[in-house]
Formats: structure tokens, C-alpha cells, sequence
């Protein structure tokens, strides 16, 4: 996000419950049901669902507008909704995503969707599906509406009891139904691509031809419509990893919310933003798999050598060396065997002699070998060695390189 212009920002946890029934919808599932609600001292209060409607409060609040004709923020953290928890969903859970305002046009969109496919590939979730859809401003969907109550009405009693009852409070919740015989009855209601306005067709087409440069793959789905009420125009998802997460799972969900700065107050501020689920990132992607934890384990041997131990440590870590001190009264064969299963390199031991002499043992894990060092120039050696490919055979590599090269690993 760093790369792309985004700054960190952070909200509280807990907002006026007002507030997501605003912006949300009364009659979405996150309103309607999974809200963490309680009453303090009179206040109706949130554990809040979602981030994108306190950040945009908190950008009405601060008048944010005034100083940035353009913010792109950036948050992580936990999110609660009251649903039935299963793999991949749960009633704590944390979210990454972004929100950018103050920019209304599809490049801006097609710039997120696209650096999302490609943040995707980073962490080796390979060929993720993108779907996108454009529901349009206020008055297309109004439009819209009319057309699939007209279309939906005549079998309105052989729907699902959800749907009957979001035909008349939220008629476009009816197409984002998982009932398999509502599925069956939306199947050929006309397309909200249809109904798009002029400047929301120009929008939509744009869109299109920027994902088409950028040479983003997507899928067009006009039955897209997300489960929270603040969107216009575009809509998008992204799903994959189906494998680990099942079909039904969304990795990163997002779209265009034109309205909501205006709703809470402020100015007609344009905004569009995203939110992937980090528990799903982390089933379908490669992440934390890596192995390595520290490079380094200094490991003093007797009470008499932990001072020159933790000075080690704190010197290696200076030179930009994930190190841990392993102080435990353990033996040396236990100690070692830690410094393996957290993936270190080296494992430096002081014991009394070495304290004496003022050297460590520096035991390079990676090739068995051993040799004895004079303290003041451990971490150089110790830089050196990582800065080294870890050898194949069971020997100490001869060459010295730059200590500095040990900089560019520290994480
Ligand atoms: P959302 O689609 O409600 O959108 O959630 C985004 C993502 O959060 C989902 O795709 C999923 O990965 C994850 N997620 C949602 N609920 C759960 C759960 N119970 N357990 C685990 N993961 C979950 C939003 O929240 C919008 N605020 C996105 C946005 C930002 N739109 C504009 N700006």
C-alpha cells in the first residue's frame, strides 16, 4: 500500500452504532444481524463491522478535505460480526484494506483492482478470479429497482422468506441470495448494466478500458451487488484459492461509496476502497510458511556469560541481525536444536573459557562448521556469513563480503 501512495491510519474499534446503520443499511445482513451493539451510559455503541464508514467519519470529523484535495489511507485490524464461525469465517476477524478519497475517476478503480491481483500473486495466491460490476449512481439504481421488482413481483411467493421480504426493503439484495431456488428465479433478470446513465456508462466503460490497458484480467458479473448499501457505480470482488477456502469465500471485496462523505456531513467527496481478510489470506496464500525466525541465537553458557551474551545480541541486532538470546539454563545440545527449529543460521556459544578469552564459538548451522572468534569481531564475521549463500557441502565458506550486505536482510 506504501508503494502506491497509501499512509497508515487508525480508528477506533468502537463507534456510535448509528453510524453503520447510516451508512451500512438497516436492511443489510450486517445491520440486521451481525452487529456487536451495547449500550454505555445511554449511547448506543458498535464494535465496529467494517472500517470504511469510521474512517470516513473520521475524515468528515477532521475536515480532511480541506488540507488533501486527495487522501489514500490505509488500515489492519480486527473487525467483529456476530456470524456463525467456520473456516475462514469468523466473529473476530482482521481486515487490510484501503480507502481513497477525493478521486472519482475509473483509473483510480482499475489502479486498485489491478495492484490487489498483483498483491495476490506476491504472497502466491496464483490465478485469483476478479469480478466486477457497476451498479451506477442513485438514479440509475432507482431505475434499476423498479425493473426488478416488476420482473421478480409475479413470483414473489416462491421465493426465499429473506428475499420476499428484501424485494420491498432492498430490492437488490434479492440478487446476492445463496437460496438455490432464489438463484434459480433471479437468473434472467435484466442487467443493471442496462439501466446505466450516460455519465455512469462513461464511468463503467472507462473502468473497463483501464483494466484492459493494465491488462488485468476480470470477469464482468452484473449480478454483483455486495452485501453493504453505501456503493455506487463500481463493485468488485476477488475470490480464489477455491481449493482451500471453498467456492464461496471471498478474498477481497470492494467498490466506489461517492455518497457516504456527504451522508456524514461533509462535502461531496468521491471515495473508493477495498478489504481483503487476512485469516483467508493467510489459508490461501503462502504466507507464514517461511521458516526462518532469526538469523542468529547467541546462547551463554552459565549465569557468568548472559552480560556478554545480551551485549551480543543487542550489537547483532544494531547490525540489522534478527537475533534471539536463548537464556534458558538449558544444555547446549537443547539449545542448538532451538536455534535450528527457528530457523537460524548461526548460533553463537559463550561458556566460561570464552568468556575468559573474550571469544565466541560461532557454529555455522547451514554447514556444521565451527571456529572460534575473538568477541569485537563477531558480527562482522557473523555479517559476513550471512551475506554468504549457505553452503552445500559441510565447510565454512573462506571469502569475506561487504558487512554491510548484512543490512539489506534485516527484515
Ligand atoms: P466486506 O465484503 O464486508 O467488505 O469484507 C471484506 C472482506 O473481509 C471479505 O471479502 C472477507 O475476506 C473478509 N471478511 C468479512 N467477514 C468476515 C468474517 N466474518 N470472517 C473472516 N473474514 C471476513 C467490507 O468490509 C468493506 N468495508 C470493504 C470496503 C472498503 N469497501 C470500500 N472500502
Amino acid at each position: 500500500m506504501e508503494r502506491l501512495g497509501y499512509r497508515e491510519v487508525r480508528t477506533p474499534y468502537v463507534e456510535a452504532t448509528p453510524l453503520f446503520v447510516r451508512t451500512i443499511g438497516s436492511s443489510t445482513d450486517v445491520v440486521e444481524k451481525e452487529m456487536f451493539s451495547f449500550s454505555h451510559r445511554d449511547e448506543p455503541l458498535t464494535l465496529r463491522p467494517e472500517a470504511t464508514a469510521g474512517i470516513a467519519r473520521a475524515y468528515v470529523e477532521h475536515k480532511v478535505h480541506n488540507s488533501e484535495p486527495v487522501s489514500r489511507w490505509y488500515y489492519l485490524g480486527p473487525m467483529f460480526r456476530a456470524e456463525r464461525p467456520q473456516r475462514g469465517r469468523y466473529r473476530q476477524f482482521s481486515q487490510v484494506g484501503a480507502e481513497c478519497f477525493g478521486d472519482a475517476g475509473p483509473g483510480c478503480d482499475a489502479e486498485m483492482i489491478d495492484a490487489l491481483v498483483a498483491f495476490l500473486g506476491d504472497i502466491g495466491i496464483a490465478s485469483p478470479e476478479v469480478f466486477v460490476n457497476s451498479i451506477g449512481s442513485s438514479d440509475t439504481r432507482a431505475r434499476y429497482k423498479q425493473a426488478l421488482v416488476a420482473k421478480l413481483e409475479p413470483v414473489k411467493d416462491k421465493l426465499s422468506e429473506d428475499s420476499q421480504r428484501r424485494l420491498v426493503t432492498n430490492p437488490l439484495r434479492v440478487l446476492d441470495s445463496k437460496n438455490p431456488v432464489d438463484l434459480e428465479l433471479v437468473q434472467d433478470v435484466p442487467s443493471v448494466l442496462d439501466f446505466l446513465g450516460n455519465e455512469d456508462r462513461a464511468h463503467w466503460d472507462g473502468l473497463r478500458r483501464h483494466l484492459d490497458a493494465l491488462g488485468t484480467p476480470y470477469q464482468v458479473d452484473p449480478k454483483l451487488v455486495r452485501g453493504l448499501d453505501y456503493y455506487g457505480r463500481t463493485l468488485f470482488e476477488i475470490k480464489g484459492a477455491y481449493d482451500k477456502l471453498g467456492a464461496g469465500s471471498t478474498l477481497i471485496g470492494g467498490g466506489r461509496y461517492d455518497g457516504m462523505v456527504a451522508e456524514l456531513g461533509g462535502p461531496a467527496v468521491p471515495a473508493i476502497g477495498f478489504a481483503a481478510g487476512t485469516e483467508r489470506l493467510l489459508i490461501a496464500s503462502e504466507l507464514g510458511s517461511e521458516t526462518s525466525v532469526v538469523d542468529v541465537v547467541v546462547a551463554p553458557i552459565g549465569e557468568g556469560a548472559v552480560d556478554a551474551a545480551l551485549v551480543l545480541g543487542r550489537d547483532a541486532r544494531r547490525a540489522g541481525i534478527r537475533c534471539e538470546v536463548d537464556t534458558r539454563d538449558a544444555s547446549i545440545k537443547a539449545r542448538l536444536r532451538r536455534a535450528n527449529a527457528l530457523g537460524a543460521r548461526i548460533a553463537l556459544l559463550i561458556g566460561d573459557r570464552e568468556l575468559a578469552e573474550g571469544v565466541a564459538v560461532l557454529k555455522d548451522l547451514a554447514g556444521h562448521a565451527q571456529e572460534t572468534i575473538a568477541r569485537a569481531n563477531v558480527i562482522t564475521r557473523v555479517a559476513d556469513l550471512l551475506a554468504t549463500p549457505a553452503p552445500a557441502p559441510a565447510t565454512m565458506p573462506g571469502a569475506t563480503q561487504a558487512a554491510s550486505a548484512a543490512s539489506e536482510r534485516a527484515p
